[in-house]
């Protein structure tokens, strides 16, 4: 048998033995009943959603129920499961369903595709549990077993991994039993080939599997390559008297926004700016500090002015060294500010 027949014929017998049976939503074939569960196990577990499953349909108990309903009562009965786009695009579609389709749900994978909220796996699940079609699903689960079984490398969501995997996925579906095979990758995904410590003893495709045979369990499917992380370097000028820092209120949105700083530019234009006369300037030795979305390398310098300054614009402030470290300052300007303060001695 080619490992592909092996991997769904292997999958199909686990599932009919080792399986789940008694989910809820495996207890009918109405697409109304799949759809609604297949929308609320987008991005919530199993174990969530069964209560809210069966509220649900005590209150829309079909299509056309659902359809009729106000979108407020829809979104009363989702509250807590999150990501709202699901409820409204639940209730276009239904909508949609009612005057489209004459109430009743479209057969095949590419028509369910085309109604609101339902992707490309969700369309193939519906597809194969309500209608017995042959079409493949690739949720996030799948994709990591597949991406262990088959040691598929790459960034699942990259382009040409994502496709790849979508034809293999394809190529996997067997002749029958398309309901046992599609639960059965939900519930490998599910119950053994999670996400940290797979049970890879109790799996029935570990003989095939790559990862395992490699150990390579933890490193596939692989992670997002990480976006390189943008460089700034900025200088902020310690205008000292000797004894007290001039900071700057920051306005109250953007980086540090309502916090004191030192002037962040060049000497030459923030003396420009405020109308200073520079003294003596040092340059101080820069540091990195790490943000979340960039890397910033602070190059300080140090200035004197005279003590008589006085600000013409509002956001200027004296402040004594030995306290500026505690005046509501950002943490690498606390540290630059402590070393000036030890400076001194
Ligand atoms: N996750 C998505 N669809 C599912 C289903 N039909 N059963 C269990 N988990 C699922």
């Amino acid at each position: 048998m080619a490992a592909q027949n092996r991997f769904t014929a292997h999958l199909i017998a686990w599932q009919k033995t080792a399986g789940r049976h008694d989910l809820p939503w495996q207890k009918t074939q109405d697409p109304y009943r799949i759809w609604l569960s297949e929308i609320m196990l987008q991005q919530t577990q199993v174990s969530t959603v069964i209560p809210y499953y069966a509220r649900f349909l005590a209150s829309f108990p079909d299509v056309l129920a659902l359809a009729a309903a106000p979108i407020e009562l829809v979104i009363e009965h989702w509250a807590g499961l999150g990501y709202y786009a699901r409820a409204r695009n639940l209730h276009r579609c239904a909508q949609q369903i009612a005057t489209v389709h004459a109430g009743k749900f479209p057969e095949t994978e590419a028509q369910l595709e085309e109604l609101p909220g339902i992707g490309r796996s969700t369309a193939a699940a519906i597809a194969a549990f309500a209608f017995g079609r042959r079409a493949a699903i690739l949720d996030g689960n799948v994709k990591r077993v597949l991406c262990r079984q088959f040691g598929i490398a790459g960034f699942p969501g990259a382009k040409a991994v994502h496709d790849r995997l979508w034809l293999l996925a394809e190529s996997l579906l067997p002749e029958n039993d398309i309901e046992v095979y599609t639960q059965g990758l939900m519930d490998l995904g599910a119950t053994l080939c999670t996400r940290s410590r797979p049970r890879c003893g109790d799996c029935p495709v570990a003989d095939g599997c790559v990862a395992k045979r490699d150990g390579r369990q933890g490193e596939l499917p692989e992670a997002k390559p990480r976006a390189a992380v943008p460089e700034r370097t900025s200088t902020f000028v310690l205008l000292t008297d000797g004894q007290r820092l001039l900071l700057e209120r920051r306005p109250p949105s953007g980086l540090w926004g309502g916090l004191l700083v030192p002037p962040e530019g060049e000497p030459a234009a923030v003396a420009a700016r405020f109308g200073l006369a520079l003294g003596e300037t040092t340059k101080l030795p820069p540091f990195k500090h790490v943000f979340t979305h960039f890397r910033l390398t602070l190059e300080p310098v140090l200035c004197r002015i005279d003590a008589r300054f006085q600000a013409a614009e509002p956001g200027l402030e004296w402040v004594d060294i030995e306290r500026a470290a505690d005046a509501g300052v950002p943490a690498p300007i606390k540290k630059l500010i402590r070393q000036v303060a030890s400076a001194r001695g």
